[in-house]
Formats: C-alpha cells, sequence, structure tokens
C-alpha cells in the first residue's frame, strides 16, 4: 500500500516521504480499515509514539496520522462491534502506524459508525479535535451552564470545537487568538474574542474554565485568572502553572464511541461545525503537511474519494 511514512526524528515533517509499504495484519479484536480520509496534527513528530513501540522500542518507519474515515474491509480474531462494509471514524493507537495510508489496521473499540450522510473529510477532521474538546470540557472541566470559558486557539482545530460544545453547554466563552482569528472565533461562537499579540489577557476578569492549547507563558497569566472552584485544562504537557484556588488538569485523548457519536450527531444536526482548512491528495501530502503559509483548521488528506 502507499503510505507517508518518517524514519529521522530531527527532520520533523520534512522528512516525510511517500513510500510502498506492507498492509498491515489484523490482530485479536482489529479491524482493517481501508482509510478514504486522514487527519494529522502538526505536533505528532515530537510525540515519543511516533518513534518507539510501547516498550520504548524504535518502530521506525513510521506511518503518522491518527483520525481516519473509511471503510472496514476485514476484522481480526474476536472482532466486534463492527461489521465489513461499514463506514467509520475513529481515533488509531499513537504507538502502531497510522492513518496516512491506504489501510490501518486498528482495535475495533477505538471506532465509531461514519453515518452516510458525513463527508469521508469531514469524519477524519472529528476525532482528535472533537475528543480534545469533549472530554477537556465535559469529563476533566465539568462545565456547567451559566459559567465562563476561556478557550485558547479558538479559531484552530481543537479551540474551535472547545468554543462550539462550550457555547452549546449553555457557557460564555471568550476566545482568544492572533489578531487575523477574530472573526473566525466570533463565528464558531465566541462572544469575546482576545488578541493574544495586542490585548490585555489579564482584561478578561475571572474565569471558571481555562482550556489551554498553547502552555507557556499564556497558560500562567490563565491560570491567575481562575476563580475559585475553577479549573484549568491543557492539552500541551503537564501544566506550568496552577490555579490558586481550583483544579489543574493535563490528559491525552482517549478513544471512545459513544462520545465521538454524539460529536457525530452534531455535525449532522448543524450544531456542530468543523473546521478543515486544506484538503489534498496522498500523493500531495507531502506537501500539503510542510505548508508555506499560516493555514486556520485541519488539513485533511484525501486518500480515496
Ligand atoms: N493532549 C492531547 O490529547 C491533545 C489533543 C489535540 C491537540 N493537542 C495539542 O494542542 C495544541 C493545539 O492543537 P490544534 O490541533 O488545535 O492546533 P491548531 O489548529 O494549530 O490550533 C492552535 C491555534 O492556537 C493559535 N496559537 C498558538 N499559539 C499562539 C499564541 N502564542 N498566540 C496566539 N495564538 C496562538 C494558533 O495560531 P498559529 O497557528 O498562528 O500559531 C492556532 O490558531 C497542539 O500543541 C496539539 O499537539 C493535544
Amino acid at each position: 500500500m502507499k503510505a507517508i511514512v518518517v524514519t529521522d526524528q530531527a527532520a520533523g515533517t520534512a522528512g516525510m516521504t511517500l513510500a510502498e509499504r506492507p498492509e498491515p495484519p489484523a490482530a485479536i479484536n482489529d479491524v482493517i480499515v481501508q482509510i478514504h480520509a486522514s487527519g494529522f496534527v502538526p505536533t505528532e513528530m515530537a510525540w515519543p509514539s511516533t518513534w518507539t513501540d510501547r516498550t520504548d522500542r524504535d518502530r521506525t518507519p513510521s506511518i503518522p496520522g491518527h483520525e481516519l474515515a473509511g471503510v472496514v474491509t476485514a476484522l481480526g480474531y474476536g472482532t466486534t462491534g463492527v461489521s465489513v462494509g461499514q463506514r467509520v471514524l475513529g481515533l488509531a493507537d499513537w504507538h502502531r502506524d497510522g492513518t496516512l495510508a491506504e489501510c490501518v489496521a486498528i482495535e475495533a473499540r477505538n471506532l465509531a459508525p461514519l453515518p452516510g450522510d458525513v463527508d469521508f473529510t469531514v469524519g477524519a477532521s472529528l476525532p482528535i479535535s472533537g475528543l480534545t474538546a469533549w472530554q477537556g470540557l465535559f469529563v476533566h472541566g465539568r462545565v456547567q451552564a451559566g459559567q465562563s470559558v476561556l478557550a485558547h486557539g479558538a479559531a484552530g482545530a481543537v479551540g474551535s470545537m472547545v468554543t462550539q460544545l462550550a457555547r452549546e453547554a449553555g457557557a460564555y466563552v471568550i476566545g482568544t487568538g492572533r489578531a487575523a482569528d477574530r472573526q473566525t472565533a466570533l463565528d464558531f461562537g465566541a462572544q469575546e474574542f482576545i488578541d493574544l499579540d495586542n490585548d490585555a489577557l489579564e482584561d478578561v476578569g475571572g474565569v471558571d474554565l481555562v482550556f489551554d492549547v498553547i502552555g507557556s507563558d499564556i497558560q500562567k497569566r490563565s491560570a491567575s485568572l481562575i476563580r475559585t472552584g475553577g479549573t484549568l485544562v491543557t492539552v500541551v504537557g503537564p501544566p506550568e502553572a496552577r490555579p490558586a484556588d481550583g483544579l489543574a488538569v493535563d490528559f491525552v485523548v482517549e478513544a471512545d464511541r459513544a462520545q465521538l457519536s454524539e460529536i457525530v450527531q452534531r455535525v449532522r444536526d448543524g450544531r456542530l461545525r468543523t473546521n478543515i482548512g486544506n484538503v489534498a491528495t496522498l500523493d500531495d501530502a507531502v506537501a500539503a503537511l510542510n505548508p508555506t503559509e499560516r493555514i486556520n483548521g485541519k488539513t485533511i488528506i484525501s486518500v480515496r474519494p
């Protein structure tokens, strides 16, 4: 099969090449999915799991990409819950070969059904950003109606999902980002916008929940805005700051079929809009994943129509 592979950590995304790889076998509880569209997170080359397996052994050449939408073509021994021919979307294991390929072997529990009226490109854009927003807001942040949420990077892949889901939950959302992101963030539902390069973050006043996708100084300054009993949720590593009288949580997104189905349902009925910045073919993936200009939203690789 054709796949994007990486062998050199120091080279980053520039080290990606299009190569021929063997089709993966289906292990116990696995599914083979013929991939129609694949999502990629730009920081993947910095994750140890891109380079090593669970016992820390080198697993290069590895295939990056952890989001997929496609069709099930085979089942491993004992696999239940999905069937051959079914349209699915899902989040692939961090330590196994990923989804920038024509096929992937993936555990069935990492997949959810993709309804026929949702495009594969849309499906592939949802697993990481949708589940990260869902779990950060509802599982770790326990957001409630009437609370205020500071959604960093609100025009980005995760932040745009955070903004929409928090609004739907009845929260008041203050989005942040670059000056050029203001209208995009407001269009996704942010009620206010802070341009982090030019506005004073401290003018926001108190908030109940900070959803951090940036880290460093922005995270530290945000933590001090959190009201008593509030929460800092971050997805960029162990928190470097804590609210004076609240919780700080960092987490890595997990596959969850029920949550993924909730997200897809919201896309179908118009409550949630995905944030795709560019779509390219697998043949053009290396160039598309090494953009020369800033792209807002996810780059999706359309592997087959
Ligand atoms: N732990 C997890 O499970 C998990 C899951 C998903 C994502 N993540 C991490 O979350 C981060 C965001 O992911 P994403 O897919 O949402 O990325 P993204 O689509 O690039 O969104 C990030 C947004 O924040 C903006 N931003 C970043 N730094 C900024 C700064 N200093 N000032 C103003 N705006 C800034 C970006 O603008 P620019 O493009 O101009 O910088 C972009 O609009 C990544 O580090 C990713 O690895 C973690």
